[in-house]
């Protein structure tokens, strides 16, 4: 059975999720096959929301994308801070209720508070609302939509399992990382290492729970060290908005780590550069080119797990 809301990478076992991956095959096959319009007719009358406290370019678009493909209506509202009642100080409660009221079937929300989307999901359950909250990512916490979408990129271009996979750029604030990493510890052999400096390493609560998995981990300084033996490089940029202007300054002025040419060399042939995107310099242009460069097609990616899981959610519902 799949989860009314979508909150965290928790609720999906390798089961649904190859069931889920399997669906996606198919859609992308579809899709890219030039037959744009073959889910048109799956989920008409049916109505998603985004609404994001926080920018977004690929979750917001790409979800409003995969609802249209798959014949839904859609809404955004992509600063809500500004362009709605939040900004007269409406609470995420009173908000997300009177969405649900809309009959919106699907209701994304990006928010910078660990838990928000949960807390979402709770006044909508306790108002007998039938509305899905999916967590488009909430604050330091999760986003397991992403995690999905990085998943099955690592499936499609390569295995779940039997890798190693080296995160990079901010793995301490990163949600992104927080949430693949934890969907990785399901998969056998997944070797895993996290490349920072000490202030962005990753923290208590997920070095806890890599522990409690048994999973096979290190901490490193230098990702030129672990290059060469990653089957993924998994890299983010760093997440400024979530810690103090002071650290911030002290990262900038130790030197920015850039990932070009010679950093490529160094990784196998059957490497793949990851990153959620956007990058803000943390990978040069000068290596888009280089097939193991995947981060555009981990975008596009992003569009079919979300029909895929739209799909799920709302085929036999209602
Ligand atoms: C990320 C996010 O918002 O967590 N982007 C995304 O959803 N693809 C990564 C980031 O903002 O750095």
């Amino acid at each position: 059975m799949f989860p009314k809301h979508i909150l965290s990478v928790e609720q999906f076992d390798p089961k649904m999720i190859e069931h889920l991956f399997e669906e996606t095959a198919k859609i992308k096959a579809t899709m890219k096959g030039g037959n744009e319009a073959h889910y048109m007719g799956e989920l008409v009358g049916k109505f998603l929301l985004n609404i994001f406290w926080e920018t977004s370019t690929r979750t917001m678009c790409s979800f409003d994308a995969a609802a249209q493909w798959c014949g839904m209506m859609t809404f955004g509202i992509p600063n809500a801070p500004a362009f709605s009642s939040v900004a007269k100080g409406e609470s995420l409660r009173d908000t997300a209720r009177t969405l649900a009221g809309y009959h919106a079937n699907v209701i994304v929300l990006r928010h910078p508070t660990v838990g928000a989307a949960a807390e979402a999901a709770q006044v909508i359950d306790s108002h007998g609302k039938q509305t899905s909250i999916i967590n488009g990512g909430d604050g330091v916490g999760e986003h397991p939509t992403q995690a999905l979408t990085d998943l099955y990129t690592i499936q499609d271009e390569g295995e779940l399992k039997n890798i190693h996979v080296l995160f990079g750029g901010d793995p301490r604030y990163g949600r992104t990382i927080h949430s693949l990493a934890r969907l990785l510890t399901r998969y056998n052999n997944v070797e895993m290492t996290f490349v920072a400096p000490e202030e962005l390493q990753i923290d208590p609560t997920l070095k806890a729970y890599l522990d409690t998995q048994k999973v096979h981990y290190t901490i490193e300084t230098d990702p030129r060290k672990v290059f060469p033996y990653a089957d993924f490089v998994y890299w983010t940029r760093v997440q400024k908005e979530r810690m103090d202007s002071e650290l911030f300054a002290k990262l900038q002025h130790e030197g920015t780590f850039t990932i070009g040419r010679r950093e490529m060399e160094m990784m196998k042939p059957t490497a793949r550069l990851m990153h959620p995107l956007p990058r803000v310099g943390e990978i040069s242009e000068e290596i888009d080119h280089d097939p193991r460069a995947t981060y555009f097609r981990q975008a596009e990616n992003g569009m079919y797990v979300r029909m895929a899981l739209l799909l799920d959610l709302l085929r036999e519902s209602k």
